[in-house]
């Protein structure tokens, strides 16, 4: 599976397990949810006005453009919620 972004410098720290449609994946600890989705695939969530897909556009909070499921219910931005262990991030295949 390869994702819209690449990690160019490991840094040290645990591996944080989660899921993407039920897919497991892992990135580092401390790694926001943009990141981590986008390591693993192209596009966040599917375009609300028209077709396409969205991968967030500012990175800083303010656009409202990385808005993602979660599996528990709960909506968040992708690029202000670092990833939790266990985390499932529900797409429904977007960006794959
Ligand atoms: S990318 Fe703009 S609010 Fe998250």
């Amino acid at each position: 599976m390869s994702g819209l972004f690449h990690r160019l410098a490991k840094r040290s720290g645990p591996a944080i397990p989660f899921t993407i449609d039920g897919a497991p994946a892992e990135v580092q600890a401390g790694d926001l949810l943009i990141g981590a989705i986008l390591l693993h695939r192209h596009a966040l969530r599917r375009f609300e006005f028209g077709p396409g897909e969205r991968a967030g556009y500012c990175l800083m909070g303010a656009c409202q453009d990385c808005w993602v499921g979660l599996a528990d219910g709960r909506r968040v931005r992708a690029c202000t919620t670092r990833v939790e262990p266990g985390m499932a991030v529900v797409t429904g295949g977007v960006g794959e």
